[in-house]
């Protein structure tokens, strides 16, 4: 594991950048996974400014999005389609055609998340995916005692999250399930980018990194990853215990020539 702990949230943003667009130079058609949430917002942010200034492009890049609330539809106005076109997909010049995301609404959710995984599977899969932690460990929404093996279903939502999440719309009736790609699915990903920022997260992070590998924690199955990069701010790692290490490792990394692959 590769764990990076820069100075504040928009470094953060900014090396998450970096390896998405080191990705995207290298395999132009590359198969991002994408999660939504507060924290990749600045990620996107910067991948929108690298697009317009940068000439990052997007026109081959297909995407995979973790996950969707049960119960409601793309054009919802809560739902992680409607948010990901609104924080990326039509800010950049991606081809919507090649976005995939999970039917909250789909009449039959069990089918839905199969033909979902055949999707990941019958494209090549994913090369680089992109993770939130959530407050109780969970990525993507599956929540602490999810099975470490597991493939995309349908969840029922953490106490934790409903009320992290709530999405506060006194017209419709809150979701209290969700379809998510399982925990067997994301580590199946060519690489993980795991990113956390603020005190909030810093209890889950430690137990992710450094505590037992543990359905309890979900994001502690990133341990089982070999290539995850973890990218926090100095607030989402106050309770690591390897700080010092960490730190070594940085030092030695900047004495090293330049390399083809990580070390
Ligand atoms: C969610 C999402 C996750 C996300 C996590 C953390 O509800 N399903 O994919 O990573 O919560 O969210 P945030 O970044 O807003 O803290």
């Amino acid at each position: 594991m590769d764990v990076w702990i820069l100075e504040s949230a928009h470094a953060v943003a900014v090396k998450a950048a970096d390896i998405c667009g080191e990705l995207i130079q290298r395999k132009p058609d590359a198969r991002l996974g994408l999660a939504t949430g507060a924290t990749p917002q600045a990620l996107y942010a910067e991948l929108i400014r690298r697009n317009r200034q940068d000439h990052l492009s997007f026109a081959h890049v297909e995407t995979f999005n973790l996950d969707e609330y049960l119960g409601i539809g793309p054009d919802h106005p809560q739902s992680f389609h409607r948010a990901m076109r609104d924080s990326l997909f039509a800010e950049v010049d991606i081809d919507p055609a090649n976005t995939h995301l999970l039917r909250g609404d789909s009449s039959d959710p069990v089918a839905e998340a199969r033909a979902y995984e055949a999707l990941i599977k019958r494209r090549g899969g994913i090369d680089l995916q992109i993770l939130g932690i959530g407050r109780n460990g969970h990525i993507g929404f599956n929540e602490p005692g999810s099975s470490l093996g597991s493939r995309t279903r349908v969840k029922t939502l953490a106490r934790a999250t409903l009320r992290d999440n709530q999405l506060g719309h006194p017209d419709f009736e809150e979701p209290i399930m969700a379809i998510t790609m399982g925990i067997g699915t994301i580590l199946d990903a060519r690489a993980l980018v795991v990113l956390a920022t603020g005190a909030a997260k810093a209890e889950a992070v430690a137990a992710a990194l450094e505590g037992p590998l543990a359905a309890i924690c979900p994001a502690s199955a990133i341990q089982l990853h070999p290539d995850a990069t973890v990218v926090l701010d100095p607030e989402a790692a106050a309770d690591l215990r390897l700080t010092d290490y960490y730190e070594l490792v940085d030092q030695a990394r900047r004495r090293l020539p330049r390399t083809s692959g990580r070390i």
